[in-house]
């Protein structure tokens, strides 16, 4: 008897460790809290349990925001080991990981596989098992892998002038840190941030390197001219995401700088819309209703995570108008429609929308998922939007126009 309950506890954790290892991470967009867009390096211990309290305060948890990742500038020295210490401002790493991890969230932290990182702090070159070990004994969940310093310390200094010998360089460094953080055994996001460079949708989730989420451009500033920029610099990459590896227009800004309501609100559709990661970037603790109120739209942020994970493509765009069009589970559609006109008589009209340009039959209900009604959609309905606003639609029961005759 003994012997079969020992047999029996053995295969349990055999198949328990299995299941555990083979646990997919970021099986849809990862969605939490970034400190850089709002905290930049002056972020503190303090700042980051104050962000992980209003995620659960504000109900973001519950709407699926679990990532607390610290970006640049938790980072010491290293020890006479060569082990990385936090800096002055991190006075206990693994206090702050099981603080957020007993809210049910999840801890993400930033490297950069130079000598430095790029706000100057001490980077993983030549520690990368040291420093991955260090992140799994803290508990780290998160992995922002930031090329900064590592393209002069090591791609222009061993391939001065050899773009193509760079680009290998800059591969097998994360090559090396997937290696190193695949060696712990614990699931860790892996983030890379190389500003888009040599088309990593391309590379960057093989096998040996193993990018849940890549960034596609340079870095986002909460202005919306910097948004749409990047917004639409995303057409032609919607072939490169699904579940596990997505591409990554960097985090939000919704909430910082001046955004309006109706910019804040384009810019978490046409996230969503890309099945881009959610990560806020504004100070969670201090943040306005309205803010809180977009971060935690349930019926967008279910367009972002559908379970398919196709991404948005650029259905038309005429002048003013721009329209995205995302196929979800189960044969919905997700329809954006965005008025990109900037002057300031943009908006004073209305667009038309055209179904036909679609291939959508006129006369068919959809669900506004910003002013929650069930509108009905007709050929060259006028749609009355102000400028840099967004109407987003979700069509449950498709119905295609029969082909012209
Ligand atoms: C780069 C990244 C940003 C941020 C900073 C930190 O600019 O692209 O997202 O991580 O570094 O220094």
């Amino acid at each position: 008897m003994r012997l079969i309950t020992a047999v029996i506890f053995s295969a349990a954790l055999l198949f328990g460790a299995r299941a555990f290892a083979a646990t997919p991470v970021a099986a849809t967009p990862p969605m939490g809290w970034n400190s850089w867009n709002f905290f930049a390096d002056k972020v503190s211990d303090a700042d980051v349990r104050a962000a992980a309290d209003a995620l659960v305060s504000s109900g973001m948890r519950d709407a699926g925001y679990v990532y607390v990742n610290i970006d640049d500038g938790w980072q010491g020295v290293r020890d006479a080991n060569g082990v990385i210490q936090p800096n002055a401002h991190f006075p206990d790493m693994k206090a702050l990981a099981d603080y957020i991890h007993a809210r049910g969230l999840k801890l993400g932290l930033y490297s950069s596989p130079g000598s430095k990182t790029c706000g100057g702090y001490t980077g993983s070159l030549g520690h990368e098992t040291q420093d991955a070990h260090r992140y799994a004994d803290w508990g780290v969940d998160y992995l922002k892998y930031d090329l900064c310093s590592y393209i002069q310390d090591v791609m222009q200094a061993q391939a001065p002038r050899d773009p193509d010998r760079q680009m290998q360089l800059m591969i097998g460094a994360y090559r090396r840190m997937h290696a190193a953080l695949k060696a712990t055994d614990r699931p860790i996001v892996f983030s890379l941030c190389q500003y888009g460079w040599d088309a990593p949708w391309e590379w960057a989730t093989g096998t040996d390197i193993g990018g849940n989420l890549w960034r596609t451009t340079g870095d986002i500033t909460p202005e919306w001219d910097r948004i749409y920029a990047i917004a639409t610099q995303q057409a032609g990459l919607a072939a490169y995401a699904g579940p596990g590896h997505w591409n990554d227009p960097d985090m939000l800004e919704v909430g910082n700088g001046k955004l309006t309501p109706a910019e804040n609100r384009a810019h978490f559709s046409w996230w969503a819309m890309l099945a881009a990661p959610l990560l806020a970037g504004n100070d969670l603790a201090h943040m306005t209703p309205a803010t809180r109120a977009i971060l935690t739209q349930r019926v967008v942020i279910a367009i972002d995570q559908d379970p398919l994970g196709q991404q948005a493509t650029r259905a038309y765009a005429d002048g003013e108008i721009e329209v995205w069009t995302r196929p979800l589970q189960g044969g919905a559609l997700a329809l954006a429609i965005f008025n990109v006109g900037s002057d300031r008589h943009a908006g004073s009209h209305p667009m038309h929308l055209s179904l036909s340009r679609l291939g959508l039959k006129s006369g068919q209900p959809a669900h506004d998922l910003w002013s929650n009604q069930v509108v009905t959609l007709v050929e060259g309905m006028p749609i009355a939007m102000q400028r840099h606003d967004v109407m987003l639609l979700r069509i449950d029961a498709p119905v295609a126009a029969l082909p012209p005759r």
